[in-house]
């Protein structure tokens, strides 16, 4: 079993590095037979979904253009509910197809503020892919149309996902050991 120690804490890993790839192939997949022939703006959530939004977006062909937002909701190991200013909008997304990219959903809070924002700004058709879901942590009604795993609803790290700040260059998810 693979452990590794970020700050105070002892994590185990839950996904490795090469079924990560894997499945993020899969998906890539899924999205270009979905569109294909369409053009698709994906929208990458900063910071944790850096790494997930590149290795996909290697994988899609489709006529495509990517941008990124960022907005945190995260504090230490739990989730603190309040969301924060959302920022990089530059963009023209109005009346184009939108694929927003998650590292993780969680409660769901943080992708509810994207889809509202992503609703007054009039775009054709909103998607979600997200690398990791927790489903007994989700609260919201979005659909979720791309999901890489369901996972349990305990802390994880790694593949672009931090502990307050660390963590996110592992190649593996790892599971925080209670
Ligand atoms: P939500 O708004 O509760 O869905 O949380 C979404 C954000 O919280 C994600 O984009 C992550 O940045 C962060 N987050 C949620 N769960 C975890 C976790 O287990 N590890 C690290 N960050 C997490």
């Amino acid at each position: 079993m693979k452990e590794t120690v970020i700050l105070d804490k002892k994590f185990m890993e839950m996904i490795s590095g090469d079924e990560i790839n894997k499945r993020i192939e899969e998906m890539a997949k899924e999205i270009n037979r979905d569109f294909k022939g369409k053009e698709v703006v994906f929208l990458g959530i900063l910071n944790g979904a850096f790494l997930f939004t590149a290795e996909l977006f290697k994988k899609i062909d489709l006529k495509a253009r990517i941008s990124f937002v960022k907005l945190a909701s995260y504090e230490g190991t739990r989730s603190s509910g309040s969301v924060k200013e959302l920022i990089g909008w530059n963009e023209d997304i109005k009346g184009k197809v939108i694929i927003v990219l998650e590292d993780i959903v969680d409660t769901g809070h943080t992708l509810e503020r994207i889809i509202g924002e992503l609703t007054i700004r009039n775009v054709a058709e909103i998607k979600v892919a997200t690398l990791l879901f927790k489903p007994k942590a989700y609260t919201k009604k979005i659909p979720i149309d791309y999901i890489g795993f369901e996972i349990p609803n305990d802390f994880v790290v790694g593949f672009g996902l931090d502990y307050d700040g660390y963590g996110r260059n592992l190649p593996s998810v790892y599971t925080l050991i209670k």
